[in-house]
């Protein structure tokens, strides 16, 4: 009897091991965001407000949905470096924090920008700035090292319209080279992360400023600069729709050697229409090996930029949209 017992019991925990053996995510198990995208070999991430992680129904939803984090503002420059060589990550850090406890990867945004920059730094010019903007990118990409999984290294640096120029700002004025050497810089502070240069209106190839970027991240790769991936912020609206042939542009840049993942992603709208849309993005993702992740810009409507847009996944309550379960579905649905 013992040993029919003891046998038994072999059994019974051989089952209970291989119940709770963690397997990877089937379409059918896969219920969330983040599981849905990891099963495709993708992430699934959200731009993120530190101040809301004390919102239960935001952390929530933030730790359920997501496996990648984007500090929405407070790594910008005005956030970090508030002083020249005065630098305050803590606001960031409460991100982090949270992201890496939580098991989360964070992308890192942004070191270089035209916008958001302190009155310190915007009132330099010449070599005085360039090696002010240099420090920046070497101090907090060093601070962050090891924790930073992909960086958007510069960001917005080229002009809308149709020449494809680089937009005109300070920093473009210390010389065409200093996006290379921002990219020089982080490379050396941390070797591990992901740059990524990071732009919007890029999502239609027949863009000139499409094109413009297509042009710098090619003599970029021939040239050695370490570039590992084009962040495409995919902010659609009614009058900049998804593009038809938006997967062709994910795999033009993808083909010159670099991932390229969403990195803002919102859509105005509501409904199928914007179900339909996101459906549309994610797709041409899905369809380029290259398209590493997507990252949704906030988790519910009202904390949106453009909050009157209802751009995004969840509604201003925490609810599911339309659109998310579209997202889902397409993520399950993903051979
Ligand atoms: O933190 C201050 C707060 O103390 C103050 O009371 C309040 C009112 O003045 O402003 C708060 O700062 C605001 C900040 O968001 C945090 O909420 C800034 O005014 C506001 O300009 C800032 O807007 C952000 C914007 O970038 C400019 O940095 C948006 O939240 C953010 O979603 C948006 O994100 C950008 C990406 O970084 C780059 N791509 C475009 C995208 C949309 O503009």
């Amino acid at each position: 009897m013992r040993e029919l017992l003891s046998k038994s019991l072999v059994v019974v925990s051989v089952v209970v091991a291989g119940v709770f053996a963690v397997e990877p995510a089937t379409a059918s198990t896969a219920t969330t965001l983040a599981t849905a995208a990891e099963r495709t070999g993708r992430y699934f991430g959200v731009g993120v407000q530190g101040y809301k992680l004390t919102d239960q129904t935001y952390v929530g939803i933030l730790n359920r949905e997501f496996g990648v984090v984007t500090p929405e503002n407070e790594m910008k420059l005005d956030a970090t470096e508030p002083q020249q060589n005065r630098f305050n990550f803590a606001p960031a850090d409460r991100i982090v924090d949270h992201a890496l406890q939580q098991g989360k990867r964070v992308r890192g945004h942004t070191l270089l920008w035209h916008a958001g920059q302190p009155s310190w730094l915007a009132g330099l010019r010449g070599t005085a700035l360039r090696a002010a903007m240099l420090n920046h990118v070497t101090q907090v990409t060093a601070y962050y090292r090891g924790k930073v999984y992909a960086w958007d290294v510069v960001n917005e640096a080229f002009a809308d319209g149709t020449t494809g120029a680089r937009r005109d700002s300070n920093f473009q004025r210390t010389g065409d080279d200093w996006i290379e050497a921002a990219f020089h810089a982080a490379r050396a502070a941390d070797p591990t992360a992901k740059l990524c240069y990071n732009d919007y209106n890029i999502e239609n190839r027949a863009h000139a400023k499409t094109q413009a970027v297509y042009r710098m991240v090619r003599d970029f790769k021939a040239r050695g600069v370490p570039i590992d991936c084009v962040g495409l912020q995919s902010h659609f609206t009614a009058n900049h729709p998804v593009p038809a042939d938006f997967a062709t542009t994910l795999r033009d840049f993808a083909d010159l050697g670099v991932d390229v993942q969403l990195t803002e992603l919102d859509i105005e709208g509501s409904g199928a229409a914007q179900a339909e849309n996101y459906r549309r993005a994610v797709t041409a993702c899905l369809a380029v090996s290259r398209c590493t992740g997507i990252t949704v810009w906030g988790v519910r409507d009202s904390d949106s930029w453009r909050a009157s847009a209802t751009p995004l996944l969840f509604d201003h309550s925490g609810a599911e949209k339309p659109a998310y379960t579209a997202v889902l579905d397409a993520l399950r649905c993903a051979r």
